[in-house]
């Protein structure tokens, strides 16, 4: 594996190992009064950030610095992009200063992809890109975080049914899990007004259904979904109110959930729109959970792209 830019290459085996990984390093942590690996001593990791984020910088930044990595944090604010520079003549840039890897955030579906390409030398060589969120596309750090959260609570994701809920069509999150929970075994539905459907979504391993209160008795975990106003231009349909009436996981509906079904979101939560607020802190919630097995499932793909195949075992 050279990059990892969505969850649509992954297979179900290296998939796995990587969930196995970050459990390996999340035990080769517990109880350590010094929280530092050698793995990663004089390798260079750039996060390079061009939208706003706290978990999935903040976990890559905890990550590296785990491992013993130089960590370096470039958001699109403070670099030479706001002078006008090129997204190629960055990435470039961060590779000639010496960048084993480079985590991207960019607002432009299939950017890291570029970014790959552009810093790919003609032998071959070159940073290893991860897409840490692309526009609407990918997240696939945060889809193998959530299967490892699942995995966790429910002991395995084979034949689990899991509904993803709300703004599906602007959720790289969505599309990330929706593949990579399928490919883990779990059958996938989507619950969301028509409006906030992707056009495609047919193509997709997953059913699709327009009724959270008929979905929720049959499903092992509900993950919520962000409403992304940002991306709305403005426009919102259905109206915040009647979304939060009919797709918003409140107290009734928590209650319709059987009793080891669980709910994941991947923040930043909108406390009242999609998820209430005594929900969102319910024991049936993963929310910190998720952040925590965040760091380890990042451990784990630096690890997977910067040292190689081995599972991470025998380097601990
Ligand atoms: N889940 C997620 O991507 O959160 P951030 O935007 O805070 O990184």
């Amino acid at each position: 594996m050279r990059h990892l830019l969505s969850t649509q290459g992954l297979s179900r085996d290296d998939a796995t190992a990587l969930l196995d990984d970050a459990e390996r390093f999340e035990q080769a942590l517990t109880g350590r009064e010094v929280r530092k690996l050698p793995t990663l001593r004089g390798r260079t990791v750039m996060t390079v950030f061009y939208e706003n984020s706290t978990r999935t910088r903040v976990s890559f930044e905890v990550a590296g610095k785990w491992m013993s990595a130089d960590v370096i944090n470039v958001s699109a604010s403070s670099s030479s992009a706001g002078k006008g520079e090129s997204l190629r003549d960055t990435a470039k840039t961060l590779h000639a200063a010496g960048a084993d890897a480079l985590i991207v955030r960019h607002p432009a579906s299939g950017a890291p992809a570029q970014i790959a390409d552009w810093t790919t030398t003609p032998d071959g060589d070159g940073p290893a890109v991860i897409n840490a969120g692309d526009g609407t596309h990918e997240h696939p750090t945060q889809a193998l975080l959530d299967a490892l959260t699942l995995r966790q609570r429910l002991g395995s994701l084979e034949g689990r049914r899991i509904a993803i809920v709300g703004d599906i069509i602007h959720s790289r999150v969505a599309r990330s899990n929706a593949h990579l929970l399928s490919t883990l075994g779990a059958e996938v539905v989507l619950v969301a007004p028509p409006t906030l459907l992707p056009v495609g979504v047919d193509q997709w391993p997953v059913s699709v259904s327009g009724s959270l209160d008929a979905e929720l008795p049959a499903v092992d975990a509900v993950m919520m979904l962000r409403v992304q106003a940002e991306r709305m231009n403005g426009g919102f349909f259905p109206s915040a109110r009647e979304y939060s009436v009919r797709f918003g996981l409140n107290d009734r509906r928590l209650g319709l959930l059987h009793d080891d079904a669980v709910v994941l979101h991947p923040g930043p939560m909108l406390r009242g729109m999609e998820i209430g607020y005594s929900v969102a802190d319910s024991p049936k919630a993963t929310v910190l959970e998720q952040v925590r097995n965040g760091v380890h499932v990042r451990m784990a793909v630096l690890f997977r792209l910067l040292v190689g195949s081995d599972s991470a075992g025998a380097h601990l």
